[in-house]
């Protein structure tokens, strides 16, 4: 016989940085909270580069998500001053902005089209020749064409920010309990907690929070009607570090379309370079390869021919929640007690804060704050009658 433990106010099935800033805001405004994940802070977040780029990661038609994700940009020094205020961690958010170059015909005509969407939604972004792009980045080979300053596009260090709020859960009395939600458990028409696996046993909560990135619509137990339809989209991701004597080798991210594909490189304070990263529908698999390490650095090379002197110091492979539309599915689900957090693509870092804020609203009101609307997840909920199942 498992153990059932005693009821939370809240389950959170995940402990990746959307899980945890979940939990923490729920826990700040007065819930009991666990959060069910065998490696808590280890998630996709341990893979990705941190950019915080709501404007040079803009897409057509995809206008709300622009607004969420500015709504988040928005939110982050003040989120990161509270964590470190909570914690004593900081999580190395960086106000450097970002250059996106163009290195050929094709790639100028891209980014054009780009800062044309940008301009007409308002957006902050500047047209630079490409002497002015090495004027200010002096690596960039002296081929790049042209691009787009934008300044607001930051950075953090998505790591520390995975180690910040683990902190913040712990000091806010979260409970993280070292186990794989297997089963969720509905009773009547409601979801009332997750089995877990091992000895774990059966948690009881009043409100659970599926926030298991590319892995949610995989939990048992979940009615079909309600199932997230999320799939993992694979990026590789190299690590080099920049040592003292080629200090500083950029100043700020660079992003650029190298013959089709997006490529960028995110500057830390302490050193370290990120280069990603690939874009694979490769299902479950998170092996680094051959190809994936060779395509990264051939394009970062022809970006910046300097960067084959650095030492690569990590090779790392993850997996984005993605999603239909490529936008979040935030809030209560059409089965009571049952709210989602996931499907955030490639803005899961820049999404973290406003989707604390909006999970920790939800969860005390019973209602979606109006920004957060356009991403309840009952966009994507079928009509099917959702079965009652035993507990
Ligand atoms: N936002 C960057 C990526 O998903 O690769």
């Amino acid at each position: 016989m498992h153990a059932t433990r005693e009821p939370y106010d809240v389950l959170v099935v995940g402990g990746g940085v959307i899980g945890l800033v979940t939990a923490w805001r729920a826990a700040q405004r007065g819930l009991s909270v666990a959060v069910a994940d065998p490696a808590p802070g280890q998630g996709a977040a341990r893979v990705a580069a941190g950019m915080l780029a709501a404007v040079t990661e803009l897409h057509h038609g995809e206008e709300a998500l622009l607004r969420l994700n500015l709504a988040s940009a928005a939110r982050y020094p003040a989120f990161a001053a509270e964590l470190e205020e909570a914690t004593g961690r900081h999580i190395a958010l960086r106000t450097c902005g970002t250059l996106a170059v163009a290195l050929d015909a094709d790639d100028r005509a891209q980014l054009r089209e780009l800062h044309a969407l940008q301009q007409r939604c308002g957006l902050d972004a500047e047209w630079l020749s490409g002497r002015e792009c090495r004027r200010l980045e002096p690596m960039l080979a002296p081929g790049v064409r042209g691009g787009l300053r934008v300044d607001g596009d930051h950075q953090t260090d998505p790591r520390r920010l995975a180690t910040a709020l683990l902190a913040a859960c712990r000091r806010a009395g979260v409970a993280l309990l070292p186990a794989r939600a297997e089963r969720l458990l509905v009773r009547g028409d409601r979801a009332v907690g997750a089995e877990l696996g091992g000895a774990a046993g059966r948690v009881s909560a009043g409100q659970t929070v599926l926030a298991a990135g590319s892995a949610s619509g995989l939990l048992e137990g979940l009615p079909d009607a309600v199932r997230p339809p999320v799939r993992p989209v694979k990026g590789q991701v190299l690590r080099l570090r920049v040592p003292p004597a080629y200090a500083p080798f950029l100043s700020r991210t660079v992003r650029a379309v190298v013959r089709g594909g997006p490529l960028y490189l995110v500057p830390r304070v302490d050193g370290e370079l990120v280069v990603g990263a690939t874009s694979e529908e490769a299902g479950w698999d998170t092996t680094v390869t051959a190809g994936g390490v060779y395509e990264l650095l051939r394009d970062a090379h022809e970006l910046l021919p300097g960067i084959t002197e650095l030492p690569l110091v990590e090779t790392a492979a993850g997996l984005r929640p993605g999603s239909p539309d490529n936008a979040p599915l935030l809030g209560p689900t059409a089965l009571p007690g049952l709210h989602l957090a996931t499907g955030h693509h490639r803005n899961g870092v820049l999404l973290t804060p406003v989707t604390g804020d909006i999970l920790a609203e939800a969860l005390t009101t019973g209602e979606l704050p109006a920004p957060a609307r356009p991403f309840s997840p009952q966009r994507f909920t079928s009509s099917s009658v959702l079965q009652e199942q035993p507990a």
